[in-house]
């Protein structure tokens, strides 16, 4: 079985065997971050929009260990211009790859990065993904609104969805506890949220909503926790 490690954030990185997989490594600036972007040797590193709290520290990670990047064709092209390896995928598309599957799945939300000097670089749209790794199905919702077609994100037969609870700029608690309904994971794991002041939630109390109004199960994760799934 798998393992998730949560990082803090949206930021988490998934371990089988001697195989790691990093998600959304916003580690510098994160004031929740559970790791240092230097201790970590992905494989691979899975992006779903490039929001800065999201592409975070993907560029100096990927350049140190040549872990390829995954994600939107406009994201993959732009760090493969600054010395990255990449593997570009779009919305709706999947690739079998040695350790595993991954597919872009839709999410309403954005996707600009701003450079160090206030620059915009409008890249692509934002995605979630799913993750068969380890012989498991995991769900990171990226930075979603809620939709209807998560129901059919969910025929995927999700055994861990990842999702945002903060508010604000995502989901809310309301919105994810739909989520939950219509994705049907086996489990749920709230993220994005109590980073900062604006998306400050209740996790435990989100997590008992869950458990009593659908039939997954919720885990709230401390950074640096980790879950079998
Ligand atoms: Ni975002
Ligand atoms: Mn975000």
């Amino acid at each position: 079985m798998p393992t998730l490690r949560y990082l803090g954030h949206a930021a988490c990185e998934l371990i089988h065997g001697d195989t790691r997989l990093l998600i959304d490594p916003f580690l510098t600036g994160n004031p929740l971050a559970a790791a240092r972007p230097e201790e970590l040797h992905p494989r691979a590193i899975l992006i779903t929009h490039a929001h800065n709290d999201h592409l975070g520290d993907a560029l100096s990670i990927a350049r140190r260990t040549g872990a390829t990047v995954i994600a939107n064709f406009e994201i993959a092209t732009w760090l493969q211009q600054q010395g990255a390896a990449v593997h570009p995928l779009h919305i709706g598309g999947a690739r079998e790859f040695p350790w595993g599957r991954v597919k872009l799945t839709p999410a309403w939300h954005g996707s600009t990065y701003i450079d160090e000097r206030g620059q915009f670089h409008p890249l692509g749209n934002p995605a979630g993904l799913l993750v068969q790794f380890g012989g498991r199905c995991l769900y990171h919702a990226g930075d979603t609104a809620l939709f209807g077609d998560l129901a059919l994100i969910g025929r995927h037969g999700i055994d861990l969805a990842l999702l945002p609870i903060g508010d604000n700029f995502t989901m809310g608690p309301d919105d994810a506890l739909e989520a939950v309904k219509l994705l049907a994971p086996s489990v749920a794991v709230p993220i994005h949220y109590n980073t900062f002041d604006l998306i400050r939630q209740d996790a435990h109390a989100w997590a008992r909503r869950v458990e009593a109004e659908t039939s997954a199960r919720c885990h709230v994760l401390a950074p640096g926790d980790t879950l079998e799934y």
